[in-house]
């Protein structure tokens, strides 16, 4: 397996022994190595020209998920749907644990997701349990029914299951790591303004 996938396992083992990461996902065993095709997405080039803040403690994993980006499958999770061209050129996604991944497992899922400056991401939910830390960067969290919180590199941010929450991108872009727990399987679906609180 190439070095930059290697690397980029053993930094995420590492962040998974942060505190509230250990407690939503342990980090997975055993993990099957899993041949992916790469695929490079317009957005893809926004992450891997980032150099926004970054936490001392955080800063080789982001340098990992930086690495890996040229072999990595990157993902288009919302072509051709509601939120348009732009914001599909924007968003960037890769998997890095999970069944389809290059680290396959069935107990999580794990992707960085990067948002560039000046992004609103809508209102959505999913019956997974989400856990979101922020690696680099900045952005404003919304859930339903709360006030918004700007995290910064380091913060985490806990989804329930189900919960419809946004993402808003200001001054800085953004770069996180996504856990999933539970249903592993029933993709993000755009929340109708009526449900929210
Ligand atoms: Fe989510």
């Amino acid at each position: 397996m190439d070095q930059r996938w290697t690397n980029l396992l053993r930094e995420t083992q590492a962040v998974h022994k942060l505190p509230t990461l250990q407690k939503f996902c342990p980090f997975p065993t055993p993990l099957a190595e899993n041949p992916i095709t790469p695929y490079k997405s317009k957005a893809a080039d926004l992450m891997l020209n980032d150099r926004s803040p970054c936490a001392d403690h955080l800063a080789g994993f982001r340098e990992a998920l930086i690495d890996a980006g040229p072999l990595a499958q990157w993902r288009e999770t919302y072509k051709g749907g509601p939120l348009g061209q732009d914001f599909e050129d924007s968003f960037a996604c890769y998997e890095i644990l999970g069944r389809d991944a290059p680290f396959a497992t069935d107990q999580m899922r794990g992707f960085v997701l990067y948002f560039p400056a000046g992004l609103h991401y809508p209102w959505h939910h999913h019956p997974a349990e989400e856990l979101y830390l922020v690696v680099a960067g900045q952005g404003e969290f919304a859930i339903s029914g709360e006030e918004p919180r700007m995290l910064s590199s380091g913060n985490t941010i806990y989804h329930r299951s189900n919960i419809p929450h946004a993402l808003t991108t200001h001054d800085q872009p953004i770069m996180t790591y996504v856990l999933w727990r539970g249903d592993l399987t029933t993709k993000p679906v755009l929340t109708a303004p009526e449900v929210l609180l």
